[in-house]
Order: C-alpha cells, then structure tokens, then sequence
C-alpha cells in the first residue's frame, strides 16, 4: 500500500503544475497587457535607431552567438540561494558573526544587480514571441519581478537592522525565484523559445543541382528545396545572388522558423521577415538580432549553367561526404610496398561472429529452467562477452571507420544504453520473473544493436577497402584474445560484474 501512494504523489504534483502551466497557456486575457507591454520595449529600439539596434543585439547576445539571459539568471539563482542558506543556519545559530551576515547582504545585493540584467535580457527576448510562449513569458517576468521587489524590500530591511525581516523576505522572494525559473524552464523545453529551429540537415552531401542559373535575379532571394532520405523531409534552402556572387543557406530562420526565402536583402544581409534577424550572405551568421545562431550553409558553384549546392557541415558533425569516402578509399588504394597484404578475416566478419556468440549466450539462457543455477554463470559470461565487444569496437572498430559511416554517434549511445541494461538485469535473481522480463528486453536490445551494424554500419566500413578491413580485424581479434586471457583484465572484468550484481540489489 505504501508503494502505491508514493507512486502516485509525483504523478499528481506533476498533473497540478501541468494544470497551472495550461491555465497561464489559455489566458488570452493576458495577450492585451503583453501587446502592451511588447510595443513599450520595442520603442527604445526603433526610436534609437542603429545605437538602438546595437543594444537590442547586446541584449539578446548576438554578438555572442547565444542567448545571454540563460546565463545572467544564474547570478540570481546562485547568490539568492546561498543567501537563504547562510541566512537559515544563522536562524538557528549553526553559524554565528556580523561577517555571516555581512556575506548574506552582500549575496542579496549582487543577486538583484544580476536580476536586473537578466529582466532586461529576458525582457528583450521575450518582446519577439507570440501566443502560448508570450503568455507564460509575461507571467515568468511577473514572478521573476515580485522575486526582485520583494529582494529590495530585503535589502531596505537589512540595511534599516531588520535582521529577522530581512531574512524572512529573502526566503519568500527565493520561492517566487524558484517558481519563475520553472516556467522559464517550460518556455525553452516545452515551448522551444531560444532554441535553435534551423533545419539541420547534413544533405545534399555531395554537390546537388537545385536552379537553372538564369532564374536567380539580383537581390531576389529564391527558394529551393533538397530530398533528406534520413529526415524524410525536403529541406528548404533559399539562394541569393548578391553584387554576382551567389549564396546559399537554410531557408528556416535559426531564431523561430521564418522563412528567409520571403525576406529581402538589405546592406549585404537576408533579413527574416518575421523579427528583423539580418544573416550574412557569405557567412550565414546572425548580424542583427534577435537570432544569436548562424544559418546552416550551403557550398555554391555552377556547372553547365545549374546552381549546385552542397551542405557546409557544421563543427562537430560527423556525416560523411563523398570526398571524404573517396580519400579513405584512395588512401586505402596507395600500396603498401612495406607490408605484406594482411590474411585473415576482415573486421566485419569478426565482428559478425562475435554478434553471433552474443545471440548463442542469450539464446541459452532464456532456454534455461529459472531454477537453474547455471544461469548465473551463463549471464556472467555474456556480461563480459558483452562488455569485451564494446570495447574492442569503440576503441578500435568505431574509430576506423567514422570518415565513411555516420552511424557511429548513435551506436557509440546504444552501447551505454545496453551497457546500463545489462547493469539493472544482472542485479537481478536469475530465477525471478523480472529478470526474464529484463533479459528479454537486453537480447532485443543487443540484437536491434548488431542487426544494424549488421545491416548499415558494416556495408559502409567496405569503403575502407579490403587491406584495411583485414588489418582491423586482426587487430579486433588480437585485442578481444588479450582482454580474454589477460589476468589483470578478466579480473577487473569480474570485479567490476560483481559490483553490478551486489550494489543495489534489487529483490
Ligand atoms: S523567425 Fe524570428 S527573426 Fe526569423
Ligand atoms: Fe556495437
Ligand atoms: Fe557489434
């Protein structure tokens, strides 16, 4: 009975604050303040013309190529939380001395200064959404707000010696903080304010023709669009040609999703036509806000009067581009007068029959009597069988051949998941029905696993070449022999499956 009441207590604290957000989210009466309040803060602006542009752009952070109002709230945050620590153990004389209390004021004081900052970062942001996101906005500001009064009012007290009063207004103005970062919250991981809403997509990888050359017009920005078979979307880019130079980028403003093929060009920039966002032609990055996020960008050149266009990869991406797959297989082409060609199997069929022992082990114990005390040491081989493969192809097979397969990023996760399923399933009794219920889903988990890089990954490692793929394999089987027979390996393997059985046990 216990159990059942502590489950449902989160379900329906979770349900009231739901409700609350959904009743801020259909309070149009709210839309008539916030026009109100939208049209105040843009006025500086438009008054203040380029200076004005200038410190709206400071103020959403494009020039810092992100949002500044997350980090200006963490000053607050910070300095108003220890303050009602240190505020609390001086209440019950845990701590004592003017310098404690000293400290606290100051932590109030610095916490309001940052507060002002992050009203007006947000303040800035927060003039440029529409509908649901304005509404839960504005109340976030309300109670951020109240949380600042009511701080200032701590400030007056302190500094008038109203300890006690001080204090008790620091601790109120901390829950109306907490409450206003909770919505702040829901606004950028519900309502997706603040985050980046270009399209992403790593396609056309290799060049891709898009336009007739003569249907692009000077300073007319013109929409295009390339089949992503991964997304299985079209992906909108907008083409610019500009003084004779012709530019590409995503056609999906980075800041809400407007279309940049419907704005214009103005002093060398494509402004979106929802909020103003002006990006560089050349570059893609935002030049005036409120976007503080580049523009995906496209390669241009033309061939046989087409417009072809390839997608710039962003840093840190890890798809494949056909350049890239050509030189791994040049480099895979150059001989090798050195070496002898290498024998024995490639490193996908390594690999393949390592899946296949995998399947054997999983295949033995679901076939096993619950009772059985062998299951136990059936599990424990496959747990470090299992825990072997990782290894041996995120440290030498993945690595290899990330230039031709941009599976890699995801199997590289899937490996923690089955690494934290095989850790829940062998806290378990090998005889209970939660652990047939659990390896059931392992042996699902690995196999989904191993049939797609069966099916996807190993069919892209071919464009390593043969000679490579054999080196590798060698060198999988070398590797997986010595952590098999090594004494200090297996030994750490075991101590390591040991904790997983004992720590946490569960029934
Ligand atoms: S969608 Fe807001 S500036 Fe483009
Ligand atoms: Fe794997
Ligand atoms: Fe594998």
């Amino acid at each position: 009975m216990k159990s059942a009441n502590s489950g449902t207590k989160p379900a329906s604290r979770q349900g009231r604050a739901a409700k609350v957000i959904a009743s801020i989210e259909d309070a149009e009466h709210l839309d008539g303040p916030a026009f109100a309040l939208a049209n105040a803060v843009a006025l500086p602006q438009r008054i203040g013309g380029t200076p004005g542009q200038r410190v709206q752009n400071a103020l959403h952070g494009t020039w810092f190529g992100h949002p500044i109002h997350p980090s200006l709230v963490a000053i607050p945050i910070g300095t108003w939380t220890l303050a009602v620590v240190l505020d609390t153990l001086a209440s019950v004389g845990a701590i004592k001395g003017t310098a404690i209390d000293r400290t606290s004021d100051i932590l109030v004081k610095a916490g309001a200064v940052g507060a002002v900052g992050a009203a007006l970062t947000g303040l800035s942001d927060w003039h440029q959404t529409h509908g649901r996101s304005r509404r839960v906005g504005l109340v976030h500001a309300a109670v951020n707000s109240t949380a600042l009064g009511i701080q200032v009012a701590s400030i007056v007290l302190r500094s008038g010696g109203h300890r006690i009063a001080g204090r008790l207004a620091s601790a109120a103005s901390w829950g109306f903080m907490f409450a206003g970062s909770y919505l702040g919250g829901h606004l950028v991981y519900r309502l997706r304010q603040g985050v980046d809403q270009a399209d992403r997509s790593v396609v056309p990888r290799g060049y891709h023709p898009v336009l007739p050359e003569t249907d692009l017009q000077e300073d007319q920005p013109c929409r295009v669009e390339v089949w992503d078979e991964v997304e299985r979307a079209q992906i909108p880019v907008v083409l610019v040609r500009h003084r004779g130079r012709i530019s590409a980028m995503g056609a999906r403003c980075s800041h809400m999703g407007g279309p940049l093929d419907e704005g214009w060009v103005l002093n060398g920039g494509l402004i979106c036509p929802w909020h103003g966002s002006r990006y560089d032609l050349e570059s893609g990055q935002p030049l005036d806000g409120p976007s503080t996020c580049p523009q995906p960008r496209y390669h241009v050149r033309v061939q046989d009067g087409m417009v072809e266009i390839q997608r710039e990869q962003d840093p840190g991406s890890t798809a494949v581009t056909p350049q890239e797959a050509d030189a791994a297989r040049r480099a895979e082409a150059i001989p090798d007068k050195t070496a002898s060609a290498p024998q024995g199997r490639k490193a996908d069929e390594v690999l393949f029959e390592h899946h296949q022992l995998l399947r054997g082990l999983f295949r033995r114990i679901e076939a096993m009597p619950a009772d059985d005390p062998e299951r136990r040491d059936i599990l424990r081989t496959l747990a470090s069988e299992l825990e072997i493969h990782e290894h041996i192809e995120d440290r030498i097979f993945y690595p290899a051949v990330q230039p031709v397969s941009e599976d890699v990023s995801i199997a590289y996760a899937e490996h923690q998941a089955l690494a934290d399923l095989l850790a829940a399933t062998l806290k378990l009794s090998t005889a209970s029905p939660a652990f047939e219920e659990h390896i059931r889903a392992l042996h699902t988990a690995v196999d989904h696993h191993a049939s797609s890089e069966e099916t996807s990954m190993f069919l892209e490692a071919q464009r390593l070449g043969d000679r490579r793929l054999r080196e590798l394999g060698h060198e999988l089987e070398t590797t997986m022999e010595e952590e098999r027979t090594s004494r200090f390996q297996s030994a750490f393997r075991h101590l390591k499956i040991s904790l997983l059985e004992s720590v946490g046990k569960a029934g």
